[in-house]
């Protein structure tokens, strides 16, 4: 396997001498470094003199909380990635730890093959890190594909960066359209599983029966028309990350087959009597309160806690107007390239009634409107008649909210067009500053770092004006 080709310099923290032991035996026929103790004393004096890859540790320490020794290790090496092993009765503690950025827990008892998958994930996800930090793009989902200016959409790529590399199961609230989805790959591309499968299963979509085939697969002839073995999609997923999308949808008695799925990592398939085991991370979506569904019973309030590890909340577009221009822009530019037309901006009118209008179904449906808007201009600016009747006219019916929004004058300038080149333009610049001061003003190091030959970095500098900066350099 390629990354168990990775080794490292490991330390093992656990009181008890035996485990100790079969991790050390464990990790070092893999090639591993381990050193292993017994005590936090000599936990943070070993943390003080070497530098660990990876920790393993016992949530339970006697005379000492094990929620403080990680908190100890994270804040003196936030990269180090630290791997818990937790009792079944130590729920709690085991989610405020993967919430202090511990990368994963494994439970007792444990299976060599647990420790060894964690570890070499672990590690991965190191290199993975470092290669990111040294600009190799694995090539992966760019947290830019998230478009947006707003407070909460900076937050949303804080809490993506700080969770996508750990094993957490993440629950995505939000409306219809909002961008749960795009959250969930996010966190799958920007994670040590990126090279292994995302799949995506929409709960909504099946009937009990249905699901539970889908998703654990069945053997034949365990039911009319299951005429061969199927796989199911928790095994196609196996090492990668596995969507529940709409999960508010599934029944009480497929909640507790799901449930032993998100503690055990296993399952059995539809006639099987054996279980199989994956190696799987979960993210889960939902566009219903579930903590209401807890209370009336619908839904399983042990499964909610297991799903609800990191919340992540995605607001609705109302909520956060600022992002609009952003969001038209973005859309405009895309969809005007693909249908090849030569729009570039809004007017000022037409993005007044963009900001203002209240988007019941979120992002999506300001996609569809720039769509449809494209399709309809025939002109370089897109206008309020280019957009669909029933958002001229709600927004017609609600001039106050209009006045209440100062903010897109602000970004459009009053009286002006949002201009589309212009923008992009800015950002081309603020990146060409960048690499140039990054590089010390090193022409061909700077090309290099924006991916664009020495001649085209030379004729954007002449372009932006920035060749008298160069020169006082
Ligand atoms: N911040 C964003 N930047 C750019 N595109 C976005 C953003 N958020 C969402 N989108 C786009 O909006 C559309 C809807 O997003 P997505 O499918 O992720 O929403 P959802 O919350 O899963 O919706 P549903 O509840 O209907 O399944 C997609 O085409 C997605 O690419
Ligand atoms: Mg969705």
């Amino acid at each position: 396997m390629a990354d168990s080709a990775i080794t490292g310099n490991i330390l093992v923290v656990d009181d008890e001498k035996s485990v100790c032991d079969v991790i050390e035996v464990v990790l070092a026929k893999e090639g591993h470094t381990v050193t292993t103790v017994q005590n936090h004393t000599s936990a943070l004096e070993a943390f003080e003199k070497n530098r660990f890859d990876v920790i393993i540790q016992d949530i339970k320490l006697p005379g000492y909380s094990g929620i403080d020794l990680l908190r100890h290790f994270k804040e003196v090496s936030p990269n180090v990635n630290v791997i818990m092993i937790t009792a079944f009765d130590k729920w709690d503690t085991t989610v405020e730890a993967m919430r202090l950025g511990a990368f994963n827990y494994i439970k007792k008892p444990f299976d060599n093959n647990d420790i060894r998958n964690s570890v070499s994930r672990a590690l991965l996800q190191n290199k993975l890190r470092n290669e990111l930090l040294n600009k190799k793009s694995i090539g992966s989902f760019s947290l830019e594909m998230m478009v947006g200016n707003s407070k909460a959409i900076k937050e949303i790529h804080d809490l993506i960066t700080r969770v996508a590399p750990s094993d957490t199961t993440v629950l995505i609230c939000g409306e219809s359209g909002s961008g749960k989805e795009l959250v969930a790959r996010a966190l799958h591309y920007n994670s040590p599983r990126v090279y292994e499968p995302f799949i995506t299963v929409n709960c909504a979509a099946f009937t009990e029966t249905l699901l539970e085939s889908e998703l654990f697969g069945h053997v034949r002839g365990s039911f009319t028309g299951a005429i061969a073995d199927k796989k199911g999609l928790v095994e196609v997923a196996d090492k990668g990350t596995f969507f529940l999308d709409e999960i508010s949808e599934i029944s009480q008695e497929f909640q507790k087959k799901l449930l032993r799925l998100l503690e055990e990592k296993e399952f059995k398939s539809v006639g099987s009597v054996s279980t199989k085991k994956v190696d799987v991370r979960f993210i889960a979506a939902t566009n219903r309160k579930l903590e209401e569904d807890v209370k009336t019973g619908r839904f399983r309030q042990d499964l909610f806690y297991r799903l609800n590890v990191i919340p992540i909340s995605v607001p609705s577009l109302r909520a956060r107007r600022d992002d609009i221009p952003y969001l038209a822009g973005y859309f405009l530019a895309r969809y005007a390239k693909n249908m090849q037309k030569d729009i570039t901006s809004f007017t000022n009118e037409a993005m007044n009634v963009l900001v203002n209008y209240d988007w019941p179904g979120n992002i999506r449906e300001l996609e569809n409107t720039i769509q449809r808007a494209i399709t309809m201009c025939n002109e370089k600016t897109i206008t309020t008649h280019n957009l669909v009747e029933k958002i001229q006219s709600a927004t017609a019916q609600q001039p106050e909210q209009a006045s209440a929004y100062a903010a897109s004058e602000d970004m459009m300038g009053p009286g002006k067009y949002f201009d589309l080149e212009k923008e992009i333009a800015a950002i081309e610049k603020k990146y060409i500053l960048e690499a140039l001061n990054k590089t010390d003003f090193r022409l061909g190091d700077a090309a290099d770092m924006l991916g664009i030959t020495t001649r085209s970095l030379r004729y954007k500098i002449k372009k932006h004006n920035l060749h008298d900066l160069e020169k006082s350099e």
